[in-house]
């Protein structure tokens, strides 16, 4: 059965065509993302207006697109069966601008729209990527704007075991990259440098291990205090910056590593998945990696970070689940994952 998977959640209008097999396996015939980070870094970022703006210019160009690569494998829009689309959370304007595009379409195609919601996408995807993953697995998910640990029970079947308090890992990453002068998405340049050295003359404080959460807002300050005692230090002695930022990012992913490895702990799942943009981090990777698990399933990076293949996956597990929900008439900008 033919999905075609609609995502405009933040700054990345995405899209893609995925034929579902049965029982978790399916094959995306394409997908595409246009991504508004370039538009957006000249403001530090993401503005939300200018953002529905972009999306509602990119969505057809992104379907006419989809279409031309997708007739090479004999597809064309008749043959979708579903219209999936994500309804929350993320920017209100933006998700208008996607959930309005997927019901006309879906009107004129007389087909069914089903509503998704994009953590559940990020929790699920991993599934399309490792087919050893089975449930009850851990998942982790780190982007720009969530930082979330779940135990997965089944489809639609969800537990939250931790959130952040204050910022997303991601804007951790963003926020310290712009002190030491990254421009936005400061969190990729921060992590590149970090991985020039191996070790560091700096300390920060960690945040607060709350008993069901993270905790990232100290770690900004502790930043631009230590950016303004060392700002010669770096003009002079580079590695200095460089070893900032290895602080930095070990500061951030020790606190989601320990999380992590105590949820699976008192869970005693042996399983993780994690996902979204921050899993592009080496330093993550390789930690979590060493767990005590038995399968630690990863997406491939365009898969970890916003897509539409995820979309479209999650709304082909939840009708074969028997749970699909249909468009519920609203977008959710704020969404717990058990929500539909
Ligand atoms: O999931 P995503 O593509 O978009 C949303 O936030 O929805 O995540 C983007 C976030 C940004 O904050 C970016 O700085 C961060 O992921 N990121 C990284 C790395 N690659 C992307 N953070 C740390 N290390 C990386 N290698
Ligand atoms: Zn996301």
């Amino acid at each position: 059965m033919l999905y075609l998977g609609i995502e405009t959640s933040c700054d990345e209008s995405a899209m893609a065509l995925l034929h579902y097999r049965g029982e978790g396996r399916a094959e995306i015939v394409s997908e595409l993302v246009s991504s508004q980070c370039l538009v957006h870094a000249d403001y530090g970022g993401v503005v939300p207006e200018i953002a529905s703006r972009e999306h509602l210019r990119a969505l057809p160009l992104l379907y006419d697109q989809l279409f031309i690569e997708a007739k090479k494998s004999g597809v064309s829009p008749s043959d979708i069966h579903t219209v999936a689309v994500t309804v929350g959370p993320g920017l209100k304007g933006c998700l208008l601008v996607g959930t309005c595009f997927a019901q006309a379409l879906a009107a004129g195609l007389e087909k069914p729209v089903v509503a998704v919601n994009h953590i559940e996408a990020h929790t699920l995807m991993p599934l399309f990527a490792e087919e050893r993953l089975r449930f009850p697995y851990i998942s982790l998910i780190v982007s720009g704007g969530h930082t979330e640990v779940h135990m997965v029970e089944a489809v639609g079947k969800y537990q939250i075991l931790a959130r952040t308090q204050d910022d997303a890992a991601g804007e951790a990453f963003d926020k310290a990259g712009a002190l030491l002068g990254f421009s936005y998405p400061g969190g990729p340049k921060l992590a590149q440098l970090a991985e020039s050295v191996s070790d560091s003359r700096y300390s920060l404080p960690r945040g607060m291990l709350e008993r069901d959460g993270f905790s990232f807002s100290g770690l900004k300050t502790a930043v631009s205090l230590l950016v303004k005692k060392e700002e010669d230090r770096f003009e002079s002695e580079p590695e200095a910056r460089a070893e900032l930022c290895f602080t930095v990012q070990q500061a951030i992913v020790e606190q989601l590593v320990r999380k992590v490895s105590e949820c699976l702990r008192h869970s005693k799942v042996r399983q993780l998945a994690l996902s979204g943009g921050v899993a592009a981090n080496k330093m993550l990777r390789r930690q979590l990696s060493k767990l005590d698990i038995d399968v630690f399933a990863v997406p491939e990076p365009a898969h970890c970070a916003d897509n539409g293949s995820m979309i479209a996956y999650t709304a082909a597990l939840r009708s074969e689940a028997g749970c699909a929900a249909t468009y519920p008439g609203k977008v959710a900008p704020r969404f717990p994952i058990v929500a539909l």
